[in-house]
């Protein structure tokens, strides 16, 4: 299905919205698929943007973006359909009193053609993707109920039950306790290894996936490093992106990477 074995190739891109500077400019890169990817950056370094021209809902100022072959702008449709896509703030309103399975299912039937029911196979997919992050006994409930980490939770299993060879995540962890973030990235990487699935993740907290990541973008509205986790535990880059106080310290046997922004991010 795919025309290429490249889950990113992005060439000489530029972003600007109609208000404002350039978001991303200058930016070139590829990552080879299946991939385990990070996204990391301070707040406004263009992650985000990134993610959603390559989705095709925003065109680039100049430049191109393909994700296995597939260009943002001639093939918008083609992506979105192997694409799932969690966004970062997810769109859904609390006061509609949707229960978890209806967004939980989401996942399988936007992708089916009108009129859309859900199959007892369908039930059965979301399901065990609930029970992937402990969310199965929450099946009939109001959404709009659960705490933000359950709901993040959800919506991980959303994704997990569609379908499509890539997954996107725009900063699942976010506002999650340790608890919520293991049972996510569990999931996620129990997910990957079975699957031959891409997954790209947002994050501000390379600690809780650095053992699964293949590739780590670090990302200043241009990119500023790219490659294994490692290459990217170099203080010169840190402190490009993150200020004087970024820090990398060696703690029996492990470097750690210390910034305001994230904490503390190690890598073995
Ligand atoms: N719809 C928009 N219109 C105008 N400017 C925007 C819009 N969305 C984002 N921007 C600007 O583009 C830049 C990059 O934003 P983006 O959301 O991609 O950053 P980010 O790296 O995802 O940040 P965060 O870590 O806060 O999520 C920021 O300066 C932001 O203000
Ligand atoms: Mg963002």
């Amino acid at each position: 299905m795919s025309k290429s074995n490249l889950l990113f190739d992005v060439q000489d891109l530029a972003v600007k919205y109609p208000n404002g500077d350039f978001a991303l400019h200058h930016v070139n890169f590829t990552v080879e698929s299946p991939s385990f990817m990070a996204i990391i950056g301070p707040n406004g370094s263009g992650k985000s943007t990134l993610l959603k021209t390559a989705l095709g809902l925003i065109r680039p100022t100049r430049g191109t973006i393909k994700m296995m072959g597939y260009d943002s702008v001639r093939d918008g449709h083609k992506i979105q359909r192997m694409v799932r896509y969690v966004p970062q703030r997810d769109q859904i309103g609390l006061n509609i009193p949707m229960k978890v399975k209806d967004i939980a299912l989401m996942g399988r039937l936007l992708k089916k053609r009108p009129p859309r029911f859900a199959s007892s196979k369908d039930k059965e997919i979301t399901r065990q993707a609930l029970e992937k992050v402990d969310m199965q006994d929450f099946w009939d409930r109001p959404f709009p109920e659960l705490s933000g980490g359950q709901r993040q939770r959800v919506l991980v299993a959303r994704a997990l039950a569609g379908k499509g060879s890539i997954l996107i995540l725009d900063e699942p962890l976010a506002g999650t306790d340790a608890e919520s973030q293991r049972l996510i990235v569990d999931a996620l990487e129990d997910y990957h290894k079975n699957n031959d699935v891409s997954i790209v993740m947002v994050t501000h907290d390379l600690n809780p996936i650095h053992r699964m990541v293949k590739n780590v973008l670090l990302l200043k509205r241009t990119v500023i490093g790219i490659g294994a986790p490692c290459s990217i535990m170099d203080v010169d880059l840190l402190t490009k992106v993150y200020g004087p106080t970024a820090r990398i310290v060696e703690y029996a046997g492990h470097r750690y990477c210390v910034t305001h922004d994230s904490g503390m991010d190690r890598h073995e």
